[in-house]
């Protein structure tokens, strides 16, 4: 009878040593994914690099790994700026997003030295100046740009609508030349560039594609407008990974190959100069390495569902309930059998949109068996609650068949860890 295994150790190993709900990653499948990133978004006309959304799932652990590969980091808050400090990652290589930094939190990436500031508005730039003026620091920014390119994909991860929340939109001038004045004026915050994302699990190439010949043809109308020059462009993230059976998403070696390649075509065509391109994967990089086992246990008949009731649910993955995401899951000790029976995997949270795959055909399954959840390792437990005081599970990072706990699981006590005496 085969099993599913993860980085060489079975799931009932793995559950027997830490319990369930866990988030199991596959090590080695994080590491090949970084390595094709960075081999295959290499250019002889510029410089480039990989900078690793640290939204999709950070752990100190894992910045210091990805560090170790050469990487860079997208931070977007104080939060993940901290993981990355505490995981003495090279802060030049550090870009920090956002829209609304707090004060604090740019004062305090001022003093970490990040490489770049991605600014989100007009405003926030004012204060960018202003405190890294005070702070006597100098920093170097990229504008965000929103090049109004809508990507099939769901709305909430749409960034790139005309309306959007994030960047200047293309066409607004008025503001985007604001920002270039006024760090032009500037001695501590240097232009370096720009930046657009344009959304997430955007699976057809031609968006991205688009995305890139809008921005450079953008460098282009800055340089003859302008006279601006060697500009650094960020291409963001979004590559789309495969959850189900019907996804067909380019691999991420051969989508930043592509990406290299439609940059430099372009940048030919637009007689532009661009000094670095970066990209921003966070998705692609630890999605599918990334697995939630769960044990099963009540299971009913309720009108013509089957249900089976896992010991996690919508707190350790809001993403079905949130964007309507589709996942595949397997029994790891009945990998090889048929499935025959279609069911309602549902978790333990109060709510009745708690399910996490609406229907699924599954061998037999007995109450006590395990299921593992796949390609849940991207923005499963970085969006991971409390909700109904379900302690957030453990993570485990598996290697050779040897397993590491880098996320303990969650206590009562560490739940309640916050409360003060004040409770009367
Ligand atoms: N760069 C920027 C500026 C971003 O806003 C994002 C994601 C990324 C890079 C990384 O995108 P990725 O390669 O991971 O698709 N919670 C949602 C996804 C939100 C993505 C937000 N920004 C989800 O679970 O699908």
């Amino acid at each position: 009878m085969s099993v599913l295994k993860i980085g060489g150790m079975s799931c009932r190993q793995l559950a027997e040593q830490f319990g369930t709900p866990l988030c199991v990653y596959d090590e080695e499948k994080i590491l090949s994914q970084a390595r094709a990133a960075v081999e295959n978004f290499r250019s002889d006309m510029f410089d480039t690099e990989v900078a690793y959304a640290s939204k999709a799932f950070s752990s100190i652990g894992l910045f210091g790994m990805l560090a170790a590969e050469g990487l860079g980091f997208d931070v977007v808050s104080g939060g993940e700026l901290y993981g990355a400090m505490k995981a003495g990652v090279d802060m030049d290589k550090v870009y920090f997003h956002g829209n609304n930094k707090s004060d604090d939190e740019i004062r305090m990436a001022l003093d970490a030295g990040v490489g770049y500031f991605v600014i989100d508005n007009v405003m926030e730039c004012g204060r960018i100046v202003k405190l890294a003026g005070e702070a006597g620091r100098r920093t170097r920014a990229l504008l965000r740009i929103n090049p109004g390119i809508s990507a099939h994909t769901h709305e909430y991860i749409m960034t790139s609508k005309p309306d959007s929340k994030f960047g200047i939109y293309i066409e607004n001038t008025e503001h985007i030349n604001r920002v270039i004045d006024e760090l032009a004026a500037d001695d501590n915050v240097e232009l370096a560039g720009f930046h657009s994302h344009i959304g997430s699990q955007i699976v057809d190439v031609a968006s991205f594609e688009k995305a890139l010949g809008t921005m450079i043809g953008f460098l282009g109308s800055l340089k003859r407008s302008r006279g601006l020059d060697g500009m650094e462009l960020s291409i963001g993230g979004g590559f789309g990974i495969k959850y189900v059976a019907e996804d067909h998403p380019v691999s991420l070696g051969d989508m930043c190959a592509d990406m290299i390649r439609c940059a430099e075509e372009a940048a030919k065509a637009e007689d532009v100069k661009i000094a670095k391109l970066i990209t921003e994967p966070g998705r692609a990089m630890v999605g599918e390495a990334g697995y939630t086992l769960y044990t099963i246990g009540d299971m009913k008949k309720s009108g013509d569902k089957n249900y089976i009731f896992v010991d996690g649910g919508m707190s350790d993955n809001i993403r079905p309930a949130l964007y309507g995401a589709e996942y595949d899951a397997v029994l790891p000790e009945k990998y090889d059998e048929e499935p025959a029976i279609s069911y309602c995997v549902a978790g333990k949270n109060c709510e009745s949109g708690d399910v996490i795959i609406g229907d699924i055909k599954l061998p037999e399954v007995k109450s006590g068996d395990l299921l593992a959840v796949v390609s849940t390792g991207a923005y499963g437990y970085s969006m991971a609650s409390n909700y109904n005081r379900l302690g957030r599970p453990a993570v485990v990072m598996v290697k050779d068949g040897e397993p590491r706990l880098i996320i303990r699981r969650e206590t009562y006590e560490d739940m309640y860890a916050l409360e003060t005496e004040n409770q009367a």
